[in-house]
């Protein structure tokens, strides 16, 4: 199969119509996108992800009375936070009409929707009359992508068409929430801010294999890593320790004097990190650096989810 990169929304709808997979540009990261409502386009999903059938997908849709249609009901607490942030970086668990495949959910009582703000998703999702289960488009187990490119560069050959939206505004998945009794609970940290969230809604609960704590050893290693080695901690520290050894540094806006390195915002915005952390993992990964070395950013906004993605990327050395 060869892939062909462009912008032709029209296109990538017939391909969707067919049966067949698109990575589609979201304001979060990429997504690998068939038709949620057929299971045959569905496992070609999980196939070109490599991914285990166990780990359920996001369906995505452009807007809530479409979500409605897939749903028994829509809890009463997570109403305002959809309507206000959906779209947007926001995707939330709820329980599902048996017309949204069991493959979808894996089995699951509860699918997973997002509404993705970018315009050509937008735009593509409102010209087909289902919904498109996505999850972001790289091998299952490496870095997201946040552009058509880094689609590319690993999934070429197993999509037909990478529809191009430019780079992503958010550039880290989407936040997950779901109701458990009367609690919110936040099972993914994510391009939403949890304090966003706590405005709206209140208090909430972060779910323990999705918070900042590693608190949940199996996934660190797993998720969003790159193939390099990745140590977390103070920079320094940590230069004088791997000296002899080449390093890659990844800081939030100090510069060092080291082979590699990657500041993720000259100016110190935390919205600007999130947005760039994805891809300075990929350029420091795709260095001849023996080590990455980074250091959490501040906890507040993105900052949180940031430092999660940092320490499920981080190896145990
Ligand atoms: O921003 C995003 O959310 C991107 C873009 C493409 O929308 N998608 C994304 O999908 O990150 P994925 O598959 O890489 O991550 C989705 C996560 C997985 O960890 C999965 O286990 C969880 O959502 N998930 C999906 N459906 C679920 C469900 N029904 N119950 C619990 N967790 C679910
Ligand atoms: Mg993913």
């Amino acid at each position: 199969m060869s892939t062909v990169i462009g912008h032709d929304i029209k296109a990538a709808a017939e391909i969707l119509r067919a049966g067949e997979l698109v990575a589609i540009p979201t304001e979060t990261v990429y997504g690998l996108a068939g038709n949620a409502l057929n299971e045959d386009a569905v496992i070609k999903i999980f196939k070109a992800k490599e991914r285990p059938f166990f780990d359920p997908l996001i369906a995505h849709t452009y807007s809530i009375d479409q979500i409605r249609k897939y749903v028994t009901e829509i809890p009463a607490r997570l109403l305002p936070l959809m309507e206000r942030y959906m779209p947007g970086p926001l995707t939330v668990l709820l329980p599902r009409q048996n017309i949204i495949p069991d493959i979808v959910t894996s089995g699951l009582e509860r699918a997973a929707f997002r509404i993705p703000q970018h315009e050509v998703a937008q735009e593509l999702l409102r010209s087909i009359d289902f919904p498109l289960a996505a999850p972001s488009a790289n091998p299952f187990g490496y870095i997201s992508p946040t552009t058509a490119q880094h689609v590319y560069a690993q999934m070429r050959d197993k999509v037909p068409y990478i529809l191009d939206g430019g780079e992503c505004r958010v550039g880290i998945e989407s936040t997950i929430v779901g109701m458990e009794g009367d609690t919110i609970m936040v099972y993914r940290l994510g391009g939403l801010a949890l304090e966003e969230i706590q405005a709206l809604a209140g208090e909430v609960q972060v779910a323990a294999s999705s918070s900042s704590d590693p608190s949940a050893p199996g996934m660190l290693t797993s998720h969003y890593a790159p193939r390099k080695p990745l140590v977390i901690g103070d920079i320094p520290t940590l230069i004088r320790q791997y000296q002899g050894k080449k390093i890659a540094v990844i800081s939030f806006a100090e510069s060092y004097d080291v082979p590699y390195q990657y500041i993720l915002s000259l100016g110190g915005s935390i919205d600007e990190a999130a947005k760039r952390l994805f891809a300075a993992m990929r350029e420091m990964d795709a260095t001849d650096a023996d080590v990455i070395i980074a250091k959490d950013l501040p906890e507040g906004g993105l900052g949180r989810a940031v430092n999660d993605r940092l320490k499920r990327a981080s190896h145990p050395l």
